[in-house]
């Protein structure tokens, strides 16, 4: 993804050249049940300066909460990747877990593809966002990566993607009964519908070649102080920049309630069902379903938008 496409994709309107079409065969589980990691394009043509700034529900702090994990998704995947890879180079030729890795690296780059047109969004309408994305990616990666040993890389990962899970989940049951732009809402069901898909991925991976609970749980600690940390830091600056007086914002916040992910919604739920001895990413299969049906929902097809991921 080059600078002009992404300068292009910011000011094209969402109407030129994208023909929708129901694709309706794709499952997301294979006769086994697992679920099959398949990479789609999503149109980044549809992310456009026509994406209100109160995009979500016309409110500023839950429009910046979801804006703020936003600026966290494309460092924070290619982190991910490439744990995940560095241990699954010990996995034995010929396992498995070797093709569900190259689906899950290649659905997780799409993802950081498409965040960053998000990007240049939320810059033409005015927001800084470098100076936050700076801090982040020289702390979180420049910093903290460089001195984690790999297992504990991978255990991080393992439960960043249990989280994400979570809230793929939280989306694809609500999403309808939300009001939001029409381009946010399609990328962010394509990113939980894929999400679904490969949340064993990494977990699998650690269970094979390392396994150890306490591993597992110190891979959860940090994960969790690290994502809420700089998501409260990435919502925050966002904020800051709005001219809303202090106490709509407030008002805001009180009446987001248990809709704001650090209660027991994301973050509550994530650690309580990670913790358990025998949890498996896959034990939950409702999900599944959830997935399967916003599939048949993916409705992109533009033979002449070139700039598909
Ligand atoms: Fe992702
Ligand atoms: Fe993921």
């Amino acid at each position: 993804m080059n600078d002009s496409c992404l300068d292009q994709s910011v000011r094209r309107p969402v109407s030129s050249g994208l023909r929708l079409a129901r694709i309706i065969s794709e499952a997301t589980t294979n006769p086994g049940g697992q679920p099959v990691i398949s990479p789609r394009a999503f149109p980044k043509a549809l992310l456009t300066t026509a994406i209100p700034k109160r995009w979500l529900a016309d409110r500023v702090v839950a429009t910046h909460l979801a804006n703020g994990v936003n600026l966290l998704f494309p460092a924070g995947e290619r982190f991910f990747v490439r744990s995940v890879r560095k241990l699954a180079a010990k996995l034995p030729k010929g396992d498995p877990l070797h093709e569900d890795v190259k689906g899950f690296a290649a659905q997780e780059g799409h993802h950081a593809g498409a965040h960053e047109v998000v990007f240049e969004v939320l810059q033409a309408q005015g927001y800084d966002i470098k100076t936050f994305l700076g801090v982040y990616e020289k702390l979180a990666f420049g910093v903290i990566e460089p001195i984690a040993p790999p297992s504990l890389r991978l255990a991080v990962t393992a439960a960043c993607e249990h989280f994400t899970a979570v809230m793929a989940e939280n989306f694809l049951t609500r999403m309808q009964s939300i009001p939001m732009d029409e381009s946010m809402r399609a990328l962010l069901a394509w990113h939980s519908v894929e999400e679904i898909e490969h949340r064993a991925v990494a977990f699998d991976v650690f269970q094979k070649v390392d396994g150890r609970y306490e591993v597992r749980m110190a891979g959860l600690a940090v994960a969790a102080v690290l994502l809420a940390g700089f998501w409260v830091a990435a919502t925050a600056t966002l904020l800051a920049q709005e001219d809303a007086p202090l106490r709509a914002l407030q008002k805001e916040r009180h009446e987001l309630k248990e809709d704001q992910p650090f209660s027991d919604r994301v973050f509550g739920r994530g650690i309580r069902e990670y913790v358990r001895r025998d949890f498996h990413p896959l034990t939950n299969k409702r999900v599944d379903d959830l997935a399967s049906a916003q599939v048949a929902t993916f409705a992109w097809h533009s033979a002449n938008d070139s700039r598909q991921m």
